[in-house]
């Protein structure tokens, strides 16, 4: 049959088993890379016009065993979701935001840029040519991960010669294995996660790879993830390794100010607005591991996990749990608002909604 000969087709090509969208079981998504029809995919030189639509279907990609991202890290990355609303409309978040965050990253990385415009033009046709892969309204959403990587041959330390942007979606669920229950983190009190001066700040495939060891050795005793100090005074709080993070005490919100450590998290900015627009105070400055600590509520933003609680954190042995490990009122109502927002059930007040 139809499923079992495109099956076979996808083998071939790719690593993963592919499966067809009528045979996902929604409820139970996770996030984990499943492969789609169709991917984003253009070349381009330093100096020269970005072309238009790309789209081909999903597969391995060539590059030479040169290529800058392979030797030397020069890649950058963005998150997004889609999002399928109840009448069928299909609902994206801010993508510009993510399109200015890949420039600014790309200046940091010394690479040249898709404008904001062809950005979100490229995500557009990607969406919709695979949206038969977006999760039914209310059962998850599209992940839409954008690349631009130095792909030409550099084997003297140098900018790429040339450079491929890329865009691949995977339907996912929940980020955590915890689903929407709080998670546990560990406070990380040896390696950073950041320097000043280095790329902290910027969305570089290298940031990620670093704190690998790390995680590993957090789920191994039984944490969800790492939260990170500073690297000078290891005294302020970060981020956690894919997301970021806000202290709730006495009703007032604050989360660690961007400084160029600090990943600029879309979620974030948008939460610190929501939080402000009900009446919350919201600081962005320095938090002290002691504040996190003392906190009321803890919880974690970013695209991919959208707003997790935290139901403990581990510091130096000691174990300090939250709102007795259930959710608090203050992270569940802006979890709530945000994703009433981004699944179109709430009015967009700020046009943070792109329907395609
Ligand atoms: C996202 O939240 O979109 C991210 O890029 C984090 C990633 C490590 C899953």
């Amino acid at each position: 049959n139809k499923s079992h000969i495109r099956r076979q087709h996808l083998k071939h090509n790719f690593s993963s088993v592919a499966v067809e969208p009528a045979e996902i079981d929604w409820d139970n998504l996770g996030f984990k890379f499943m492969p789609t029809d169709y991917m984003y995919m253009t070349k381009f030189y330093e100096g020269e016009n970005f072309s238009k639509c790309e789209l081909q279907r999903f597969g391995n990609i060539h590059l030479n065993p040169c290529a800058g991202i392979l030797n030397y890290g020069q890649g950058l990355f963005e998150g997004l979701k889609a999002y399928r609303k109840h009448d069928g409309n299909i609902l994206l978040f801010r993508p510009n935001e993510n399109g200015l965050r890949l420039r600014m990253g790309a200046e940091r990385m010394c690479m040249p840029c898709p404008s904001v415009e062809q950005f979100v033009e490229a995500v557009n046709a990607t969406v919709l040519a695979n949206e038969r892969w977006i999760p039914p309204a209310g059962k998850g959403s599209l992940y839409i991960r954008p690349m631009l990587m130095g792909s030409g041959a550099v084997l003297g330390l140098a900018p790429s010669p040339e450079y491929t942007f890329l865009i691949y979606v995977s339907p996912v669920g929940n980020y955590f294995k915890e689903g929407l229950a709080p998670i546990n983190l560990i406070v990380e009190t040896v390696t950073p996660r950041a320097t000043p001066g280095g790329t902290g700040g910027v969305k570089t495939i290298g940031n990620y790879a670093a704190v690998l060891k790390a995680q590993i050795a957090a789920k191994e005793n039984g944490f969800s993830d790492v939260l990170y100090l500073d690297s000078v005074h290891k005294r302020y709080v970060e981020e956690v390794s894919a997301c970021n993070v806000f202290v709730v005490k006495d009703h007032a919100i604050s989360t660690p100010a961007i400084n160029g450590t600090i990943l600029p998290g879309i979620t974030r900015k948008s939460i610190i607005d929501v939080a402000r627009s009900q009446g919350f105070q919201v600081e962005e400055r320095l938090v002290t591991v002691d504040e996190l600590l003392d906190a009321d509520e803890v919880f974690c933003t970013g695209t991919a996990v959208v707003i997790s609680p935290v139901g403990s954190i581990t510091y130096l042995g000691k174990r300090v749990t939250y709102e007795s490990g259930g959710v608090g009122a203050v992270s569940q109502q802006l979890y709530s608002s945000l994703t009433n927002l981004q699944m179109g059930l709430a009015e967009d007040k700020l046009d943070w909604i792109v329907a395609l």
